[in-house]
């Protein structure tokens, strides 16, 4: 549906759980837990309603996402109702890979036909560190069993941090050389843990195009927020998502429903509605009441937050 300033809202970002196996430093509190979401999670069955309504709303793309989404122990119920639902186009879910591996086939049967996998080093020590204890090896057989599945291409988002991974971007470019598959870096926002300390690692996207000069543009799809690159030899693509040196709010299409059901027209705003409880026609005239006055977008700096109280793990990116 079209909001107010006339940008097409196609897209709906569903967090289903807060709660997450990792612990990745700009993203989850230290000693954090999520007890509090689980409780407060939407049930599989207002999760079909809400989708529903958003699609006949006309927001035909939905995106599963956490915390973890694969930790909800009724996904594969979740995705499948989901993916039943008529008029749907897209159904894409994020996740940080660990146990895809294990699910992928399943949900490419749900119909999942894309998967995002947030990866920020390829370095099996430094993954430890950054996730507070993951295994990078996990994450990357979660990334052959989606291909294998045939979701392809996988996605993997690399959120970019100046100390900490700057010096990994060749190796994740040259990821996309001989497999199809896209590498996203993503500027870090000041968000949640994201700000304080850990702004200061905040660097531009453009760091990406000036380590790898041979990376071309490609055709920007008017429809995505990430502009895309590719190596002169590459079977993947490079996308660089700059929500901080490059605002993409006036093409934003998206709107986002956290774990704990609220509806957020925007990621970097306060404004948070309640969707839990309501159904029918009220739910549907609140989903676009408030989706109509989405907000123009944001004035976020590298360490500069928006309006946004909320960390990233419970609303999913
Ligand atoms: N800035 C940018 N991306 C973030 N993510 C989590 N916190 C931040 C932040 N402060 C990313 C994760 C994952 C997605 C869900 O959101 O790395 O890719
Ligand atoms: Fe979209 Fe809001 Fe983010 Fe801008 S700040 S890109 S409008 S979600």
């Amino acid at each position: 549906m079209v909001d107010r300033i006339g940008r097409d809202i196609r897209y709906l970002r569903l967090s289903v759980t807060g709660a997450c196996n990792l612990r990745c430093r700009y993203c989850m509190p230290a000693g954090g837990d999520c007890g509090e979401n689980q409780r407060d999670q939407l049930t599989a069955d207002q999760i079909e309603e809400i989708v529903a309504v958003a699609i006949k709303l006309g927001l035909d793309k939905i995106r599963i996402t956490g915390g973890e989404p694969l930790l909800r122990e009724d996904i594969l119920d979740i995705v499948g109702r989901v993916g039943r639902l008529a008029g749907l186009r897209e159904l894409c879910m994020t996740t940080n890979g660990i146990l895809l591996a294990e699910y992928a086939g399943a949900l490419r049967e749900a119909g999942v036909n894309r998967v995002n996998v947030s990866l920020d080093t390829l370095n099996p020590g430094r993954y430890r560190e950054m996730t507070g204890g993951g295994t990078l090896d996990q994450a990357l057989r979660g990334i052959d069993a989606a291909e294998s599945a045939g979701i392809v291409p996988v996605r993997i988002n690399v959120v970019l941090m100046g100390g900490v991974n700057d010096r990994e971007i060749v190796e994740f470019v040259h990821l996309t050389r001989d497999r199809v598959i896209d590498v996203r870096f993503i500027e870090l926002m000041p968000i949640g843990e994201g700000g304080g300390r850990n702004a200061a690692h905040f660097i531009s996207g453009d760091i990406v195009l000036d380590t790898c000069p041979e990376l071309m543009p490609i055709n920007q799809s008017t429809e995505d927020v990430a502009q895309f690159y590719q190596l002169p030899d590459g079977m993947g693509r490079v996308g660089l998502i700059t929500p901080i040196s490059r605002p993409f709010c006036g093409r934003c299409n998206r709107v986002r429903v956290t774990a704990d059901g609220k509806l957020k027209p925007c990621l970097h705003g306060g404004e948070e509605i309640s969707l839990v409880g309501l159904s029918g026609a009220v739910l549907e005239e609140t989903m676009r009441a408030v989706i109509f006055e989405k907000p123009k977008g944001h004035c976020l700096g590298s360490d500069r937050p928006g309006e946004n109280r909320r960390n990233m793990y419970q609303i999913g990116g």
